[in-house]
């Protein structure tokens, strides 16, 4: 039996608004050692950056560079993990986005919910043409 920090301390508000991708982890997305792999963590943040990105690009986009990824808090299996994208940076043919991940849990063990910020990332993406060249980014 994994033993889930229950830390009410580290509890925060989610922010306002909707986020972007909101989603549960499985047990086929964790580590050797029954953790949320990494990686899968990487690859949604990748798709919810890109969610503002493709919306402002009018386009097709291509993820360019993870500027900064933070792991600050374990995922564990069954958290509802939502994830915010704002866009903080718009260049000629690209698009920065930063991308913060929450964690609610608790619930389910019949505890008061808390929600946990995890993830912290900024990357860049490119609009790209049919070509996979870059594409200036329409005007807002
Ligand atoms: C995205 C891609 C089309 C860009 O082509 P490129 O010839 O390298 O493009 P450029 O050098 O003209 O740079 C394009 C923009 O990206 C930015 N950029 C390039 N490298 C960057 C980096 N390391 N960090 C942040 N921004 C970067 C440039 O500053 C430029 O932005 P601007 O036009 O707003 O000033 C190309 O690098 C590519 O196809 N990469 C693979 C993408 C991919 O497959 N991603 C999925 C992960 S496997």
């Amino acid at each position: 039996m994994l033993n889930i920090p229950y830390d009410s301390a580290l509890h925060v508000p989610l922010p306002e608004g909707q986020p972007i991708l909101r989603t549960v982890p499985m047990p086929s997305d964790t580590n050797y050692a029954g953790d949320i792999f990494g990686g899968w963590i990487m690859s949604q943040v990748d798709t919810a950056g890109s969610i503002p990105a493709i919306r402002r690009a009018r386009g097709r986009v291509a993820t360019v560079a993870v500027n900064s990824f933070v792991f600050k808090q374990p995922v564990f299996v069954g958290d509802i993990v939502s994830f915010y994208a704002n866009i903080i940076k718009i260049g000629r043919t690209s698009i920065t986005v930063a991308v913060s991940v929450y964690a609610q849990r608790g619930a389910r063990e019949g505890g008061e919910e808390i929600c946990i910020k995890v993830t912290e990332a900024v990357l860049t993406y490119v609009a790209i043409d049919e070509n996979r060249r870059p594409r200036v980014v329409p005007q807002g």
